[in-house]
């Protein structure tokens, strides 16, 4: 294997290491949303889920989401200049699919860091049937967007 493949598959390592984190992060928080929803403000369950929330999303889910954003440039740099495919890659089907993935992931990301203000807060402005409803959406874009990037729709 030459140098230049190593470290690219060590970039690709790295970027998926960093999307698992990121991925349980989105997975599981708004599966405690939906426990906190039915705890009464103030009471000790609800600054049990306050603190978990709040971990999670600032130990786990913040850095996890901006390491996954600067490995994922680094390698759309990589693909660009070193494996010389040119800039024009970035207007192929399979990456955009996965560029409009990663924003809708990422805009979901902030939509879940204001609900935890909000929870935090003792707002319920959301049902729990509503954070169970949703709670797989980031699973089935992360599906399509693997596929899309591992084929790249070439069937
Ligand atoms: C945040 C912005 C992101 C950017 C800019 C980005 C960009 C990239 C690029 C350029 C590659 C290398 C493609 C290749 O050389 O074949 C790659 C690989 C990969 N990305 Fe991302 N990515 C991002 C986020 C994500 C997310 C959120 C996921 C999963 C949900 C993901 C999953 C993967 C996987 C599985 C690979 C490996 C593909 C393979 O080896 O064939 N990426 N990414």
């Amino acid at each position: 294997m030459t140098h230049l493949g190593f470290d690219h598959n060590l970039l690709i390592g790295l970027h998926i290491i960093a999307v698992i984190a990121w991925m349980a992060g989105l997975l599981y928080l708004p599966r405690l949303f939906a426990y906190h929803t039915r705890s009464a403000p103030g009471s000790e369950m609800d600054e049990t889920f306050k603190t978990m929330e709040l971990k999670l999303y600032r130990i786990i889910m913040n850095p996890a989401m901006i390491a996954v954003w600067l490995l994922g440039l680094t390698l759309i740099w990589f693909d660009a200049v070193q494996e010389r495919w040119g800039w024009a890659f970035l207007l192929t089907p399979w990456m955009l699919v996965k560029l409009a993935g990663v924003l809708f992931l990422t805009t979901w990301h902030h939509y879940l860091g204001r609900a935890r203000k909000g929870l935090a807060a003792g707002r319920r402005d959301r049902s729990e049937r509503f954070w169970r409803a949703t709670n797989e959406l980031p699973f089935l874009v992360a599906i399509v967007m693997i596929l899309a990037i591992t084929t790249k729709f070439a069937f």
